[in-house]
Parts: C-alpha cells; sequence; structure tokens
C-alpha cells in the first residue's frame, strides 16, 4: 500500500501557507472545547468503546441502532480495515466507486480481492448510479462500498437511489458499506444512518471531518447483524483490545455538547464555501461540479486552457513559489488536471490567497 508522502501532515504544516489540501473542518484547539478531563481514570475502557458516547450515537438513529451494534474505531479508516479485512478472503469479488478515499480502494486490493470498480464521471455529475452497481453483481460479491456525502466531489447520493441500492444488494444477498465519514456535512440535512436500512448495510463514520477532531482518532461503525459485529469486534480487541480512554472521553464531552459547536463549524462553512462558490463561478481556467454537502470540491482545468499547461509545472510553481497545496488527481486514481480543493479547513485569508494562487500558477504559464 503506498505511504502518502505528500499529505500534510508529513510535509510539515508549519512548511504552507496556504493548505488546501485538507478534507475536514479546522482542527480545535483542545483549550477552546473547555472540556473537564481531571478526574479521567487513564484505564483500558470498555472493549467496544465508550458506553455513554455509543448510546448517545445510537440515539442518532431513533432507536433503529443499538448502543450495542456500535463499535468505536481509531478513526473511520479503522473501521474500514476491519470491515475489509473481515469481509474478504484473497480472490473474493467487492464493488467500490472511484474516486474514492483511498482505504476503500487499497486494503481490499491489499487482501487480494477482485475488485470491480465501478468510474464516477465529471460528466454524469459524479452520480453513484444504483443501476450501474448492479450490472457488476455476482454470487461471488461479497460487499459493494459507498462514499456518502462522496470525498473528493462533495457530491451526494439521493436518499431514494441509496434506497435502491439497499435493496439491490439485499436482493443479491451481498453487504452494503457506506462510508458516512462526512454524514453531517450535507447541505440538505443529514441523511439517516444507511445502516437503520437493513441489517445487511454498515455504516462508517467519525468525529474527523465535521467535528475537527481528526487527531484524537475517534471513529464507529454500526451494523444490526449480531454475528457480524461481534466478528468487527473480535478484530477490533486484537488490533489494540481497547480505544484511547482520553480520545473517547474528548470525544463523548465534545458531542454531548455538539449543539454549541455546531453553528460554529457550519457557519464558517458555509461563509467560506461561498467564496468557493464565488471564484469558480468567476473561473476561466477551472470548472466543476457543484458540491451539495462535505468540504471539498473537485474542479478540473478546462481542456482549452490544458491543452497549454505542463501540469507538472503547474503543481511544481504552485507548491514552490506559491507555497500552496492542493489534492492532485492523482490521489484519487484521477487525472491530475483534477484537484480537490478543501475549503473547510483554513482561515478565510488562506482560502482566498491560495484559490488566487492556483489562478496566478495557471496563468503563469498562457
Ligand atoms: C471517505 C473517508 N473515509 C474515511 C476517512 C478516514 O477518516 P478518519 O480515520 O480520520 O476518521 C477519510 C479521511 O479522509 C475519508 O475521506
Amino acid at each position: 500500500m503506498p505511504i502518502e508522502i505528500e499529505a500534510p501532515e508529513q510535509l510539515g504544516y508549519d512548511s504552507i501557507e496556504c493548505n488546501l489540501t485538507e478534507s475536514s473542518y479546522t482542527d480545535f484547539r483542545f483549550k477552546d472545547l473547555k472540556l473537564n478531563l481531571n478526574e479521567l481514570v487513564i484505564a483500558y475502557i470498555d472493549h467496544r468503546g465508550h458506553p455513554e458516547l455509543r448510546q448517545l450515537l445510537a440515539q442518532e438513529t431513533g432507536g433503529a441502532i443499538s448502543a450495542n451494534q456500535v463499535l468505536l474505531t481509531s478513526g473511520a479508516a479503522q473501521a474500514l480495515f476491519i470491515i475489509s479485512t473481515t469481509l474478504l478472503e484473497p480472490g473474493d469479488d467487492m464493488i467500490v466507486i472511484r474516486p474514492n478515499y483511498a482505504t476503500n480502494l487499497e486494503t481490499p486490493r491489499a487482501i487480494g480481492a477482485q475488485l470491480k470498480i465501478v468510474d464516477l464521471t465529471f460528466e454524469n455529475n459524479w452520480k453513484i448510479d444504483p443501476a450501474e452497481i448492479e450490472k457488476q453483481i455476482t454470487s461471488k460479491t461479497k460487499f459493494v462500498s459507498v462514499t456518502v456525502p462522496h470525498n473528493p466531489t462533495g457530491t451526494i447520493m439521493s436518499v431514494d437511489d441509496l434506497k435502491a441500492l439497499v435493496q439491490i444488494t439485499a436482493k443479491h444477498g451481498c453487504r452494503l458499506l457506506v462510508d458516512e465519514t462526512y454524514r453531517e456535512m450535507n447541505f440538505n440535512g443529514a441523511l439517516p444512518y444507511a445502516a437503520t436500512f437493513g441489517s445487511h448495510v454498515i455504516s462508517v463514520a467519525s468525529f474527523s471531518k465535521t467535528f475537527g477532531l481528526p487527531g484524537i482518532r475517534v471513529g464507529w461503525l454500526m451494523t444490526r447483524d449480531e454475528q457480524l459485529f461481534e466478528q468487527f469486534f473480535a478484530a477490533k480487541e486484537q488490533i489494540q483490545i481497547c480505544g484511547s480512554a482520553l480520545d473517547e472521553e474528548i470525544a463523548y464531552q465534545f458531542y454531548r455538547k455538539r449543539g454549541h459547536f455546531i453553528s460554529l463549524i457550519f457557519n464558517n462553512l458555509q461563509r467560506r464555501f461561498a467564496t468557493l462558490k464565488d471564484w469558480m463561478e468567476s473561473q476561466e481556467f477551472l470548472e466543476w461540479v457543484e458540491p451539495t454537502g462535505g468540504c471539498v470540491a473537485f474542479p478540473r482545468i478546462r481542456a482549452d486552457v490544458l491543452k497549454n499547461i505542463d501540469l507538472e509545472k503547474f503543481y511544481k510553481t504552485l507548491n514552490r513559489e506559491y507555497s500552496t497545496h492542493v489534492g492532485p488527481g492523482h490521489w484519487f486514481e484521477q487525472p491530475k488536471h483534477f484537484m480537490r480543493i478543501g475549503y473547510g479547513w483554513p482561515t478565510d485569508e488562506a482560502l482566498s490567497k491560495g484559490l488566487r494562487n492556483i489562478e496566478s500558477a495557471i496563468r503563469g504559464q498562457l
């Protein structure tokens, strides 16, 4: 599996002036959370995860999922790893959409599964089409993997399409994994957790993105299939026994007060999205499918501009001369004239400056 050598954490956050690579809301500073952790005992904790936190997460499903059907994991990334390694043997079939968050492709690949990739396209508005997925399902398909809201495009499957996919997978007797790591970041209100739609559906989510807490490494999976849950739980115990007492207590105390933080988060997200949208609407060089959620967009350099551009030189200039970084298309197995712009993380100033820098780095070559 490739190492993320281009990630800003690896390059050093301080070395980048305009960091437009991130796929989360701005990271919170601990003191701004105003939490009290003094009485916390740093013990091994409940192996399923903080019981009250699981209870709160389950409550979000209106009783469709119980606290014992929620497994806390070390980020959504670990949940995805546990799911793939539990469900897949070498040679098994699975279906996954692309572009996607790398783990959704890389872990099944590393296991030696046969990936049937359903490529989403700009021309089709990055739409996840249940009928296209159904065409790929065979009796050997172990699971279908989709990401909603979608990274890197910020587009969102409609609830009707999601329900159609739930029915299709149920009909064919395979499972459905819905990576809902950006669930709350839906401009039209969060969809219900997909795991509430059927016992063959697995939801994965996290504190990293909407809540700006990627450093506590707390995510979760949900499934109503009790036998499968036991397998996931056993895998987690083998990896780490239990989660971090400190991380899960921070997540719990934060989640109890989330109403307070959510308005701040959404105000900032909306304003930054408006900055990006204004910029895109005045663009001569780039075109996009306008996102309906998330905190990232995935525009591309227009074909008429592209023929006059050396892309390697563009990224080099952008990174070195303008100290501006975006997520280049190859992070998502897409051509390099696509780029992911993370607008939810940078300050307003860094975002505006970074966008101007992208334009300047292109204009410099024309
Ligand atoms: C779609 C998706 N799933 C999962 C993850 C992993 O998130 P974390 O492990 O921080 O919760 C990411 C991170 O970028 C993501 O974009």
